[in-house]
This record gives C-alpha cells, structure tokens and sequence, in this order.
C-alpha cells in the first residue's frame, strides 16, 4: 500500500469540451478538502479547457493515447509535449481498447513509456488478461508478458513516476467485477513483478489501480485488499455526483 490512494476516471470519448468543464465546476465543490490523487483523462479536445477549470482545485487532467515518437510525419497523432502545452500532466498506456480495438502492442506500448518518461508525462501503464486468457488459467503468464516488456530498460530512478493499472479486460464497460479476492491475487501479482524488476522496495512505491466496471457500491470492498492503491474508473467517472463518491470512499483508505 503506497499511502494517499488514486482515483483515476477514464471518460474515454465522450464529452464536448463544453460539457467537460460544467463537469469540473460540479465534481470541485464535491472532492475539495479529499485526501486523495484525483485525476481525469479527458478527451484531446477538452484537455486545455479542463486544465483551466481545474486550475486551483486538487484535480490533475491528463490524455488516453498519445504516439511513441517525438514528432515527425505522422498524420493524425499526437505527441507527448503537444498534450503537454495542453495542460496533461500525465497519459493512459495500453488500456484495454488500445491493445484490444486498435492493436496496439506490447512493444508498441513500451516505446510510448519510455517517451513519456523522457517528456516527464506520468505514464499510467494499464495490464489486463482477456476472458479466454483467463478462462485458460493463463492471467499470470499475460500480466507478466504485459509489465515486462512495457518496463524493460526502465532506469530504477525512473520507475517510481510510474502508476500501473490492472484491469481485467472481460470487466471493462460489462457490469462485471472481479470479486475483491481475485482482484487482490492480480494485484499482489503484479507488485511481485514490479519487485522482480525493480526490487522489492521500489515495487512497494507504485500504485496499482483496479480498473474494472468500479462504482460507488464495489468500491470499498475492493480498496480493502493490501495491493489495491487505487481505482480506474469509466463509466461511473462520468457522472461527478458519481465519481465522486467513488473518491470518498478511496480517501478513507490513506
Ligand atoms: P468501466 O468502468 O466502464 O468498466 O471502464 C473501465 C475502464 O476502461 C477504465 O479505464
């Protein structure tokens, strides 16, 4: 447990840049004194708008995606200093729908981390085994696949920028959570690579978020667990009245 817990919402792509920004002015009132990391990644178009509404308030916006390169001829990407200028301060890796919808790599997500660390963006690197993966009691094998090559030739100095998120994918936008104890097992599984790679006291210095159809109800059983810093939130994020709730009960395990 890495102390002040995150609440990360993933409004993925949904909300005008307008909308984002009433949002703001709702969710501040409602987290203003929290002893939590609250943080929103928002659509591109919203970033610069969002940074400004969030300005003086205890809320840091980030961006889902962003290219592996610096700059360059590459239509219709984004670079890691453009989001910054816009107000991120921190980026998604390899959720779920990049590697899954967009085929995005192993490898892939690799170069984006190691880009966000040299443009000091905080990379949140997401992992998450699929339903046959686990079915075929493979989780442990794609987790592993997942950290290692995300986090090969990471200096050590440079890993505790780093927060990891661990979100099952047949749990993504489905309803479905897992249960608090196989959250749990994932997660203790995950810090265990972490030690593997970085050693053990590093390891205990990354957060690792729960991503996974989170909501108000869940979300207290599933921060009990030892190696849940955390949670990554989606559908529920969307709602401040929601996310909201979802942070109150995450200050409560500091
Ligand atoms: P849901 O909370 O909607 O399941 O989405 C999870 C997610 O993908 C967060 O990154």
């Amino acid at each position: 447990m890495v102390g002040r817990q995150y609440v990360i919402g993933n409004w993925k792509m949904y909300k005008m840049a307008r909308e984002a920004v009433q949002y703001i002015e709702k969710l501040v009132p409602l987290v203003e004194r929290c002893e939590a990391n609250i943080f929103l990644a928002v659509p591109f178009t919203a970033i610069s708008a969002c940074f400004q509404a969030a300005k003086n308030a205890n809320i840091l916006i980030g961006a889902q995606n962003m290219s592996d390169a610096k700059e360059g001829a590459f239509t219709g990407e984004i670079g890691s200093l453009m989001l910054k200028e816009a107000g991120a301060s921190f980026i998604l890796l390899g959720h779920s729908e990049r590697r899954h919808v967009f085929g995005e790599s192993d490898e892939f997500i690799h170069r984006k981390v190691i880009r966000a660390l040299q443009d000091d963006l905080q990379p949140i690197l997401c992992v998450g085994e699929t339903l046959a993966e686990r079915e075929a009691g493979e989780t442990e094998k794609a987790l592993k696949r997942q950290i290692f090559t995300a986090l090969k030739q990471i200096p050590k100095e440079e890993a505790p920028k780093v927060i990891l998120a661990y979100e099952p994918v047949w749990a993504i936008g489905t309803g479905k959570t897992a249960s608090a104890k196989m959250a749990g097992d994932a997660h203790a599984f995950c810090r265990a690579c972490l030690a593997e790679i970085f050693g053990k006291k590093i390891a205990g210095s990354i957060p690792i978020l729960y991503g996974g159809s989170v909501k108000p109800d869940n979300t207290k059983e599933l921060i009990s667990q030892e190696d849940i810093d955390g949670v990554l939130v989606g559908g529920a994020s969307l709602d401040p009245e929601s996310f909201s709730k979802i942070v109150h009960h995450c200050e409560k395990k500091k």
